[in-house]
């Protein structure tokens, strides 16, 4: 049981290994109690401040905040009746326990295997007056300290509801005392910036308007308390599973109380809820962790790898590709696509991937978007037979595909122009030259499902390379009524579901990488439907490791796709060690992305050993235990580790990017290990207690240069 009711003191008690979560009723109110680490179930609660004790709405630690009736900070939601007015009073009115987990129809979300692994609650809340019921619905996992929460909003009345406002989680933080926000911010090229500030008195607001997740903010914030660290301390991950626009808000009051909310923007958002209908909000994962960020970081890993990525390959380890974006931009034939397949398979590499610039007359970013069809001037034999040829080399296919987007300069325009989103007697924003399809359409998500799945199923296709190339503008639709305008960047996110889900369901043998100009739809949503994720457009190995190091706190190893790019960087000219953009590219799902055939015979060696040293390392790297030894955001240095499960196995990464004159000594104390056993250095023979790995350190290499890399390969011998 990992949930317990006391009924007549109105409790309910969440309980995972090592956290609760309690949730207590005060005047039909559901309030928040307590989250922290884990209480006894059976232990006595009374005496807490907000338990039973008459206190203002505004002072009131809650669950699910309205708005109107006395509490003035940031509301999880909010409701227009058919009369205008836009205040609703939520009351209780019951509860359920469910074993196990309901899936959200429609939406991605986390999952369990067996209903043992977790258990839910149902809170359900009513105001009469609207006919609005409200499920709040609350997962607890046995095993793992996480709570999944979502919301459900119906209306059982005659008359129609607006949602304004509906997030997915709201949670206040009953005792006082201060906050750190964490999250990570960026743009283009930059994405998974670890930003780091003290919550003072007011509202502090993360979001996309964007409709999609974005480059700029990831759904994701965690609230720490000062001095909380890598490894130690108390933090609480909040991630949301949607790939839309989302906001999270943290509110601090004058009492220093803070309340975090998180879920679907409530900008330029409405939504219209006929009598009899229900909205189902995206489900927000909350992680509770008493070991850091590294602790929280690893639970959202292990939870994401395995309990919301889905399909044939969420447990496999990924192939190493070789793609010719950066190789070759839209300037090749099928001759030169095989030239470079067949030196990555002479080096080992088992995935090519055919990039952009493969159909209608693309030879630039200006056209052809929508017409899915082989470019026949540069491939005369069709996709078939480049992926043949490729097959032939004993390598596996890929292809890129970008389909929720449709150029102005296209077959497809011309005989659908009505297909894009747009405004009516308004103009249409172009960015790198196309416009988003409207995906609410039935229709023009059917054209898009055939279209590819045509390719699919006639073409040796064993990856596919998602792309999503701009933010939306003009969100209206066609084929909404004038009152569901406001619902059309969330129908696009809903439409774009269904549409991934069908394809994904349908060709299971496909592994789906997912893209938008790198990491600007890399959320826990997409994750759901395809597994792995292309990081960020910037392939700059020195650059790559704040973006891998910001993206690894919540998204796992085995997600982030990581290639090995020429020199000079295409992105920011910076010339590095072949042997360092290995490293780098190989502590995440590693490929190459570069034109192999112009390598010289001791980089071709190099490539080589690394594609054959990923192979031995790659289940270590991509299900391991990862800890972050050292933080690229605060200096020269960085370091990271993958321990196994059973610890008796380790790969330590180390890199310096500028060389210092005349340095220290320098040790690197490691983590994870086992203090009791003894781990061989595998490349030095030599032998190391895990105590005095981890209390003294590992020595690192001197070498002066800029660009030093290394990895330690510890085994434990049997
Ligand atoms: C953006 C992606 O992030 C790149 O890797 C590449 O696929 C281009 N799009 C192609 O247009």
């Amino acid at each position: 049981m990992a949930i317990w009711v006391q009924e007549d003191k109105g409790i309910f008690h969440l309980q995972s290994k090592g956290m609760s979560y309690i949730i207590g009723l005060y005047n039909n109110y559901p309030i928040h109690v307590y989250w922290g680490k884990k209480l006894r179930h059976d232990g006595n609660l009374d005496g807490l401040p907000h338990l039973g004790v008459g206190t203002a709405l505004d002072r009131l630690p809650q669950e699910y905040p309205q708005y109107g009736t006395g509490d003035y900070r940031v509301p999880a939601y909010q409701v227009k009746l058919q009369d205008g007015t836009r205040i609703t009073e939520l009351q209780y009115t019951g509860y359920r326990v469910l074993a196990g987990k309901p899936q959200l129809a429609g939406l991605p979300s986390v999952y369990v295997e067996s209903p043992d692994e977790a258990d839910t609650l149902e809170i359900t809340l009513r105001d009469d007056y609207a006919s609005l019921n409200v499920i709040l619905r609350y997962t607890v996992y046995r095993d793992t300290d996480v709570i999944a929460r979502s919301v459900e909003l119906v209306n059982d009345g005659q008359a129609p509801l607006d949602l304004l406002r509906a997030l997915s989680a709201s949670v206040d933080f009953p005792e006082d005392g201060q906050f750190d926000l964490i999250y990570l911010s960026g743009g283009w090229s930059r994405e998974g910036n670890l930003t780091r500030r003290r919550l003072e008195q007011g509202t502090t607001a993360l979001q996309s308007r964007r409709g999609m997740s974005s480059h700029q903010h990831n759904p994701f914030a965690a609230l720490a308390k000062p001095g909380t660290d890598e490894h130690h301390g108390e933090v609480y991950g909040f991630s949301l599973v949607y790939s839309g626009g989302f906001a999270i808000e943290a509110e601090v009051d004058a009492f220093s109380h803070t309340r975090l909310g998180i879920g679907l923007n409530p900008f330029d958002f409405s939504w219209r809820l006929a009598p009899g209908e229900s909205f189902q909000t995206p489900e927000a994962v909350m992680v509770y962790s008493a070991e850091g960020l590294g602790g929280m970081s690893r639970t959202y890993h292990r939870l994401y790898r395995t309990r919301l990525v889905r399909g044939t390959f969420r447990d496999k380890e990924r192939p190493i590709l070789v793609n010719n974006w950066e190789a070759t931009y839209f300037n090749f034939n099928a001759d030169k696509l095989v030239d470079i397949a067949a030196e990555g398979s002479k080096l080992g590499i088992e995935l090519f991937v055919l990039d952009d610039g493969w159909f209608g007359k693309r030879d630039a970013d200006n056209s052809s978007l929508g017409d899915w069809t082989e470019d026949l001037r540069k491939l005369p034999g069709g996709l078939a037979d480049v992926a043949k040829r490729v097959n032939d080399l004993g390598m596996q296919f890929g292809l890129w595909v970008e389909p929720e987007m449709i150029s102005p300069d296209s077959d497809l325009y011309r005989a659908h122009p009505d297909w894009c989103l747009h405004v009516h007697g308004r103009r249409r924003t172009e960015a790198r030259w196309q416009l988003v399809l409207d995906l609410t359409r039935a229709e023009v998500r059917d054209y898009v499902y055939n279209a590819l799945s045509k390719i699919f199923s006639s073409v040796p296709i064993a990856y596919v390379k998602w792309d999503m190339n701009r933010n939306l503008t003009e969100i209206g639709s066609a084929e909404l009524p004038v009152e569901r305008q406001g619902e059309t960047a969330h129908r696009y996110v809903l439409g774009l579901y269904e549409l991934i889900d069908r394809l994904t369901g349908d060709f299971p043998h496909i592994l789906f990488e997912s893209c938008s100009s790198g990491g600007g739809r890399f959320d826990p949503g997409m994750l759901y439907y395809m597994p792995q994720t292309w990081t960020s457009d910037d392939t700059d190995a020195a650059e790559r490791l704040k973006i891998q190091y910001g993206t690894s706190l919540v998204y796992p190893i085995s997600a982030m796709g990581a290639h090995v790019s020429a020199v000079p960087n295409h992105q920011v000219g910076r010339v590095t060690p072949l042997s360092f953009r290995g490293d780098v590219a190989m502590s995440g799902n590693f490929g190459y992305e570069l034109d192999l055939t112009k390598f010289t015979y001791e980089e071709k060696e190099l490539v080589k050993q690394q594609v054959a040293n990923y192979k031995e390392i790659r289940s270590l790297v991509q299900q391991g235990n990862l800890y972050r030894l050292q933080s690229p955001f605060e200096g020269n240095e960085t370091a990271w580790m993958f321990v196994s499960d059973d610890q008796r196995e380790a790969l330590v990464y180390y890199f310096r990017v500028m060389a210092v004159p005349y340095p220290a000594r320098r040790t690197l104390k490691v983590r994870g290990l086992n203090p009791d056993l003894d781990y061989t250095v595998l490349d030095s023979g030599e032998v190391f207690g895990g105590d005095r790995l981890m209390q003294a350190g590992l020595a690192l290499p001197d070498i002066q240069r800029d660009y030093v890399s290394g990895c330690f390969h510890l085994k434990v011998q049997d």
